[in-house]
């Protein structure tokens, strides 16, 4: 995977631009350090209409209280709008009523932008209110946490919960552009709870490395341990947030190759970004959403590599390779739940067929296939062969 540098005029050290290829709705995901005090500069070239309207929450509004100054020089009229929780509960119709009212006061018109300021929760909320508010008008994300920065920002998918079901209400709709500051994640390194997040992003990252991305699983086995050595010791230096724009450039690349070549889940193409996850949704599920995101992600990874080489389509040494990356990170990687109690979970899953078991299994490091004959029987085996292990 090839990656150019940033081309525009007033290139900065190290700044990186990738072009997600969608035809007319193509976009710039433009990622550096210090990036967010030229915002206004960077909207100002997208030729956007005068409005603004930054949708944030309050933690995240306080961290970056300069943009607001970037983007009125850049002559842009300003608004913002604070989501109430500043977690997952943002993601409710509810916050998107109000949501949608607060742009209508305003009032927004078609030439209007929203900016998506901070995680995936705010990016997954304001999508959605920007896709539907006059049928749709332009959508800018600013993501500020590793996850939304390598994952969540990119690709197009918008949502909100209902009560009984995670992200059941959502649109695809591709962003006019995602700018990504990793200076902006510095921040998240300096508390117990930013570093959890930071761990749980981590194995996203590692997925993109296991479908298709060799080198980044290379460079992650080679710097892993010392990133989240220096990130227990000390805040994030230079040295640190050059690693994470490497991580974050190479999977943004992963990511929008894989969204380019199957915008809508369709071909099944985009499927591969599953990899992991049909493990993990049922572990999620059962453990009723107390088990992290990443640590079933990091589970799910290994439960596919070991299921994969039951099959004889993954060699063994490549698997011990998976498991010892997944286990640098530093999470619980454990459950309790039987094969009777996660299988019929997995059957459910939205990315299921009809009820059939339907698995992204790895081939070699980089390359992943999807396998929609796998026998029931080994899924089980290999459910109770992880069971209950500590595995940290
Ligand atoms: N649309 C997609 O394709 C997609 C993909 C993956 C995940 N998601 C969604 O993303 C959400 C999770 O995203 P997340 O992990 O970013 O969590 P999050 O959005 O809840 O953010 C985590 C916490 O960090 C705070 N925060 C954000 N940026 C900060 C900063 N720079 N400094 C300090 N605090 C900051 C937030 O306010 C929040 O409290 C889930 O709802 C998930 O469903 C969507
Ligand atoms: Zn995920």
């Amino acid at each position: 995977l090839r990656i150019a540098p940033y081309g525009g005029r007033k290139q900065v050290g190290g700044m990186k631009k990738i072009i997600v290829h969608l035809k007319k709705r193509s976009y710039p995901i433009v990622i550096g350090r210090n990036l967010l005090p030229s915002l206004g500069r960077f909207l100002k070239s997208l030729r956007l209409g005068p409005k603004v309207l930054i949708v944030t929450n309050l933690r995240i509004q306080t961290r970056f209280p300069k943009l607001k100054i970037s983007l009125r020089r850049a002559g842009f009229e300003v608004y913002q709008h604070l989501l109430s929780h500043g977690n997952e509960r943002d993601k409710s119709e509810r916050e998107l009523l109000r949501l949608w009212n607060a742009m209508s006061r305003i009032p927004l018109d078609r030439t209007s932008t929203v900016l998506a300021l901070g995680g995936g929760v705010v990016g997954d909320v304001s999508g959605f209110a920007a896709s539907t508010y006059m049928r749709g008008i332009s959508l800018v994300q600013i993501p500020t946490t590793l996850l939304a920065q390598v994952d969540s920002a990119i690709g197009g998918k918008t949502a909100i919960n209902l009560p009984s079901a995670k992200n059941a209400v959502g649109t695809f709709y591709q962003p006019k552009a995602v700018y990504a500051d990793v200076e902006a994640l510095k921040v998240l390194g300096k508390d117990r709870l930013g570093r959890e997040e930071f761990k749980n992003s981590f194995m996203e990252v590692i997925k993109y490395g296991m479908i298709r991305d060799i080198q980044l699983f290379e460079l992650l086995e080679r710097k892993i341990r010392w990133f989240f050595d220096s990130l227990e010791r000390k805040t994030l230096g230079r040295e640190e947030l050059s690693f994470l724009q490497a991580v974050v450039t190479r999977s943004a690349l992963v990511k929008a190759k894989v969204v380019e070549s199957d915008e809508k889940e369709v071909s099944g193409k985009r499927m591969i970004l599953n990899y992991g996850h049909t493990f993990a949704h049922a572990l999620e599920s059962a453990s009723k959403y107390k088990m992290p995101h990443g640590e079933a992600v990091g589970m799910g990874m290994i439960l596919a590599g070991e299921l994969a080489c039951r099959m004889g389509i993954f060699k063994r040494h490549l698997q011990l390779r998976q498991v010892y990356l997944v286990r640098q990170v530093g999470l619980r990687l454990g459950y309790r739940f039987s094969s009777a109690r996660l299988l019929p979970l997995m059957k459910r899953d939205k990315k299921a067929r009809a009820g059939k078991l339907c698995f992204v299994l790895p081939e070699k490091i980089g390359q992943v296939g999807v396998y929609d004959r796998v026998p029931e029987k080994l899924v089980r085996e290999v459910i109770e062969r992880y069971r209950s292990r500590g595995l940290r």
